[in-house]
């Protein structure tokens, strides 16, 4: 059975107490994810939109770029980045959106390459957190294209209000945090392009417009965090770990201070068969491995072979730090390493680069890296 949210709003809600005593491998047990079942609005629009012969792909998305990231090395930062490429000048300055999550097509999918192509998807959230977009790049062309995230209800859709603090893609699915609550789940095998004009959603003629953006990626489902040890849990950023058999989803913490909250990172298994979490007969996942540290304002981290690799940012005219911690040993610092505003990380594991996004006005780039 899949809990729906009517029976979750029961539960009582945990409220935030320090549970790490120690840094280093926690038991995991404490923490599981419930999915709620797949959106029926989602499925009534994809008939609609798929008949109207506009469902549209990932390759159609990128073949529509209408905008272009050009080679830019940032001038802070000191991780010698070998992928530096500034946003265009409008998404380089907008103070209406702040990228924040990134991934690639080689988390899509073991070959690197989804449709054949290598892709990045970057999540942005609106400055008030009310809406929330993601930007499909090809890394041919460096050409992108913003898409509007969407909610399906009824026979229209509404806004996402999440942060987007990170993104993992694994299969035809887009995990994307959502602080407070755990991770949203979007599907790519559902992209469909909409009218172009003001307002969000069915309009009295019977159109379909998204704030003026040409495509819409809806919203399948979302996994809700619980906890049996009465912590509630931080759902800043996320990664895909396919050294992990089967494959993981890591999720991590920000904060700001350690002496009355936990720092920690929790991996769930994936179901390679289906793309979706490993849950139980009740929709129920519970996490692999959990991790608690000292790291400040972490905002994003990717695992491999038991390492993890850390993005700490410093304000936005200071460059950021990248610490490689294996849990249980001391990690090595690398200050500095990133230009101001680092955020979420992701690993490549064909071309053994990874990658993040830098948020602030003015100097925001995806920087990738070959060493760490
Ligand atoms: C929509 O397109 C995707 C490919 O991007 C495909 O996998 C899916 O089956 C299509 N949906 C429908 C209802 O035709």
């Amino acid at each position: 059975m899949k809990l729906s949210l009517s029976h979750l709003a029961v539960l009582p809600l945990a409220l935030a107490a320090k549970t790490c005593t120690d840094n280093g491998p926690q038991d995991p047990a404490p923490y599981k994810l419930t999915v709620t079942a797949d959106s029926e609005p989602l499925a009534k629009l994809s008939e609609i939109f798929a008949a109207a012969g506009k469902n549209v792909s990932i390759s159609d998305v990128l073949d529509s770029g209408n905008r272009d990231m050009t080679s830019s090395t940032p001038s802070i930062g000191n991780g010698n980045p070998v992928v530096h490429l500034a946003w265009n000048s409008g998404d380089v300055g907008t103070e209406k959106w702040l990228p924040q999550g990134i991934t690639s097509s080689a988390d899509g999918d073991a070959s690197g390459k989804w449709e054949g192509r290598e892709s990045w998807i970057v999540s942005w959230h609106q400055d008030d957190d009310s809406n929330a977009r993601v930007s499909f790049i090809d890394r041919e062309t460096n050409k992108y294209r913003h898409v509007y995230l969407v909610r399906p209800d009824d026979d229209s859709f509404g806004s996402v209000n999440v942060h987007a603090g990170g993104i993992a893609w694994y299969g035809p699915y887009l995990y994307i945090v959502d602080t407070g609550v755990g991770i949203r789940v979007f599907d790519l095998t559902n992209i469909w392009e909409v009218e172009i004009g003001d307002g969000l959603g069915k309009q009295s003629d019977g159109t379909y417009v998204a704030e003026n953006y040409r495509y819409v990626l809806p919203q399948l489902h979302y996994y809700r965090f619980s906890s049996t040890d009465g912590s509630s849990f931080r759902h800043s950023y996320i990664s895909l770990d396919r050294s992990d058999d089967p494959p993981t989803l890591m999720v991590g913490e920000y904060q700001t201070e350690d002496s009355t909250v936990d720092i920690r990172f929790v991996k769930y298994p994936l179901n390679p068969e289906t793309s979706r979490l490993a849950t139980d007969d009740e929709g129920v996942v519970g996490a692999s491995e959990a991790y608690c540290s000292n790291f400040l304002r972490v905002q994003g981290a990717f695992a491999l072979d038991g390492k993890i690799i850390i993005s700490r940012s410093n304000g936005g005219s200071t460059g950021g730090d990248m610490f490689n911690w294996t849990p249980g040993s001391a990690a090595t610092s690398h200050i500095g390493w990133f230009p101001p505003g680092n955020e979420d990380l992701s690993y490549n594991p064909v071309r053994k680069e990874w990658y993040t996004v830098t948020e602030h006005p003015g100097t925001r780039y995806i920087v990738g890296y070959d060493s760490f």
